[in-house]
């Protein structure tokens, strides 16, 4: 018998006296209107994240009810608190930044707070890492729920999904083929739906490395948001919240060095966002379960990619979704899965798939096995001279012919420097020379944004040129496509060799040999290492300082170094 205070009796403020705490919460939680019989019933947390600074959770307050109703059908109170909202497109300077911040929020509230056991709600890109790692790390039972994709909208008769069209159509203007009124009648037509991107990017990418976990119920991944079965997924994850009530089904239990090894397999067979890479690192690393790149290099040698969606491929992911989702591609990838990993229903992944999901699948979207969209995975991590602790190329959305090239660096010192100069005319560039931006890690003032899509040059651009061999310390958006060589580890922030590049060095890249050098001597890096350079201030107060002191590299998710556990 378990004799721990549950439900609001849980958890009490600490007035020196607990009969008088317990009385008080009583009395200002009957101020809300519950009866004394809600209050008796254990309690289900409600991480919220509504926010009108996010587009991609405009339906919450309707998911929020079917979640309540789910809840409180099964015997629980339901109370929803806010937290963080993390907004992709709202933030400055990026919202990677504030991942950290999120997850922190996460983690001490639904620790803080009197509830027996939480439903995350998530969806828009760092939301869903942020509450997984705060749930890892905070160790209370918990289930997330997830936004769901948009819905695609026409443009002169062409579907059009948020956000690798709003690139392609982007890139046509920045060529000259479409004119400022075509772009404004395509902005209104990208994202016409409450939900997150409707490509396999960073949110999709998530949500489904959410259900190879095993953290949010089978199938639900891939609902679209607007779909009623999203309402029904919102109402029996109420429901899953209350069985997980006393159970030992914790996060920082179903995060196991299997689980993250099947969302490896994941990510890689549905050639998911480069961005996933850094935040399973960080849920993984909440575990204290290390990701190696050179780990997921292995993983990525003998898992195909099997989803045919954007950006890899030509999909959206209301199609994934009509297909078959999530289910029918673990189905397909069934033997190379940990199967006995249990999920937060209490199945082990194994059983789930005895039962779960229909037979027809869509084979235009999910291939089989035999046939492939390519035999190898989506991603895969360089190493050399250039990146000793690790790069990443997303090879299923990128060139092949550029996989083996040797070019002339053309160097930006940063974002700003990109912004002012990769238009120029007099910008001395050729299609066969490689792009260089430094100063865009995680440790440098713009806090790895997502800029690693660096820009063709205009006067290339509009000869037709529309991929380059692209390297930075920064990010990518899940949406993006081309040869693009990110989270560059160390950056050059803090040191590392990207930082010591100059326009002219040669720099050669090899996807075959997982390689990524810079071809200059050693003993003339060695020199320019000790030529001073501009020192940027550290900031002095408040969470940029924070950020600047505890900001971990890209091999180590990005986490704060005071929050991995000890
Ligand atoms: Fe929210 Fe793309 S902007 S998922």
């Amino acid at each position: 018998m378990n004799d721990k205070p549950t439900g609001i009796a849980s958890g009490l403020t600490n007035y020196g006296d607990r009969d008088f705490s317990a009385y008080l919460r009583r009395s200002f939680a009957q101020s809300m209107g519950y009866s004394r019989a809600m209050l008796a019933r254990p309690v289900v947390g409600i991480a919220y994240t509504a926010s009108g600074f996010n587009n991609c959770h405009r339906h919450f307050p309707e998911m929020l009810e079917a979640v309540k109703r789910g809840v409180l059908t099964a015997g629980a109170l339901p109370i929803e608190f806010p937290t963080i909202s993390l907004g992709e497109v709202f933030l400055n300077p990026t919202s990677l930044k504030f991942r950290n911040l999120m997850s922190i929020d996460t983690e001490e509230m639904v620790r803080a707070q009197p509830m027996d056991a939480v439903v995350l709600m998530g969806g828009c890109d760092k939301t869903v890492p942020a509450q997984l790692m705060g749930a890892v790390s905070a160790g209370k039972p918990s289930i997330m729920l997830v936004a769901g994709p948009m819905m695609t909208g026409r443009h002169r008769g062409e579907r059009l999904g948020a956000c690798t069209d709003c690139r392609r159509f982007w890139a046509q203007y920045r060529a000259g083929k479409i004119d400022g009124n075509e772009i404004s009648q395509v902005e209104g037509k990208l994202a016409t739906t409450a939900g997150t991107c409707a490509v396999m990017g960073t949110a999709s990418t998530m949500a489904c490395i959410a259900e190879a976990l095993g953290m949010i119920l089978p199938g639900t991944a891939a609902i679209p948001a607007v779909h009623a079965d999203r309402l029904r997924a919102a109402e029996a994850t109420g429901a899953a919240a209350v069985r997980l009530i006393n159970s030992q089904l914790t996060p920082d239990r179903i995060v196991n060095e299997k689980s993250v090894e099947n969302a490896l397999r994941v990510l890689l067979a549905i050639g998911g966002s480069t961005n996933a890479i850094i935040h399973l690192t960080a849920v993984a690393g909440r575990a204290g379960i290390p990701v190696s790149l050179k780990g997921l290099n292995e993983l990525s040698d003998t898992t195909p990619v099997l989803v045919n969606l954007k950006p890899v491929g030509n999909g959206y992911m209301e199609d994934f979704f009509a297909a078959g989702g999530v289910g029918a591609l673990l189905r397909e990838i069934k033997d190379l899965l940990h199967l006995d990993c249990v999920t937060i229903t209490g199945e082990t992944l194994g059983e789930r798939l005895e039962h779960d999901g229909c037979e027809w699948v869509d084979r235009t979207i999910i291939s089989e096995r035999k046939n492939p969209l390519e035999p190898e995975g989506g991603l895969v991590a360089l190493f050399g001279n250039l990146a000793p602790q690790g790069a990443i190329l997303k090879r299923s959305a990128a060139d092949a012919s550029l996989f083996e090239h040797e070019g002339r660096a053309v160097v930006f010192s940063s974002l700003d420097d990109l912004a002012s100069r990769v238009d120029d005319q007099g910008l001395e560039v050729d299609p066969k020379d490689i792009l260089v931006l430094q100063n865009a890690g995680p440790h440098s003032t713009s806090a790895m944004p997502e800029a690693g899509y660096l820009p063709i040059p205009k006067k290339l651009a509009t000869k037709g040129v529309k991929d380059m061999v692209r390297i930075s310390d920064a990010r990518m958006s899940g949406t993006a496509f081309g040869t693009i060589v990110l989270h560059v580890t160390p950056d050059s922030a803090s040191g590392g060799p990207l930082g010591l590049i100059k326009t002219g060095d040669r720099i050669k890249l090899s996807v075959k040999q997982r390689r990524i050098d810079l071809l200059v001597d050693e003993n003339e890096l060695e020199r320019r290492k000790t030529i001073s350079k501009k020192t940027v201030q550290p900031p002095t107060r408040g969470y940029a300082r924070l950020y600047a002191e505890e900001i971990l590299g890209a091999d180590q998710g990005c986490d704060f170094a005071f929050l991995k556990p000890r």
